[in-house]
């Protein structure tokens, strides 16, 4: 029954440079190509890189959720767009603000009819285990799936997350995932051309756009592996 609402896929982390924007841009690509309708809600209003690479193809919109306010729109946007599948691409910042307004959110899902699916980067160290733990007491409704960041090595290397309790009640109803790590040379071009991955894979040259595809054949697995075909 959950399954067939329309998600809010949430991508967190909390920790600047886990790799939130990357695998919102990598979500958005995927959900595009399954015409799942996406749009995207930019609430890195510092650094809104996400939304830059991608509004002329989906549809964007920016709130500012270390503010009541921000939150308020959000969810009177998501009650607008309902057909729609809803990418958040978080800051590195908005903790605060999701402890004090997530429930703005959180209360409003089943009138709202969606469900909230959170993509939860993380890297090596404990902090991003910790802001997770913080979060799912505001948001005890998600589905949560930790991603692993392949940038920073491969998953035998997330040990404190391997053998920590929270990956047990993740695991409960969500899932490990291992997002995979994209050649530098071809990141720095996504990061600097601003480009979403469509974009890239018409405009990149034929080397790097080797390396994307296979890049994106990878993610394409991981995402089919939790959200499957819509
Ligand atoms: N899987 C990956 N493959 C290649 N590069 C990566 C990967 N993950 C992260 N990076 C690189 O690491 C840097 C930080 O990633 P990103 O901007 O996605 O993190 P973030 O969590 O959104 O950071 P912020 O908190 O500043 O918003 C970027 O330069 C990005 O290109
Ligand atoms: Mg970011």
């Amino acid at each position: 029954m959950a399954t067939t609402l329309n998600p809010i896929y949430l991508v967190g982390g909390s920790k600047g440079g886990v790799g939130k924007s990357i695998v919102a841009l990598a979500l958005a690509d995927y959900l595009q190509r399954r015409n799942a309708n996406p749009v995207l809600v930019e609430t890195d209003t510092s650094n809104p890189d996400v939304m830059k690479a991608v509004h002329g193809e989906i549809e964007c919109a920016a709130f500012d959720l270390d503010e009541a306010d921000g939150w308020i729109g959000f969810v009177n946007y998501c009650d607008a767009i309902r057909g729609a599948a809803v990418i958040v691409n978080t800051a590195a910042r908005n903790q605060a603000g999701v402890a004090r307004y997530g429930a703005t959110l959180a209360s409003t899902l089943d009138e709202l009819g969606r469900r909230l699916v959170v993509f939860w980067g993380i890297n090596r160290q404990r902090d991003s285990l910790e802001l997770l733990r913080e979060f799912g007491a505001t948001f005890p409704e998600a589905t949560t799936h930790v991603v692993r960041n392949g940038y920073f090595g491969t998953a035998d290397k997330f040990a404190l997350y391997q053998d920590s309790n929270i990956r047990k009640s993740v695991e409960a109803k969500g899932k490990s995932l291992d997002f995979p790590d994209l050649a530098d040379r071809v990141s720095d071009d996504l990061r600097s051309q601003r480009l979403s991955v469509r974009k890239a894979t018409q405009t990149l040259p034929i080397g790097q756009r080797a390396e994307l595809l296979r890049w994106r054949a990878l993610y394409d697995a991981m995402f089919a592996g939790v959200i499957g075909d819509a």
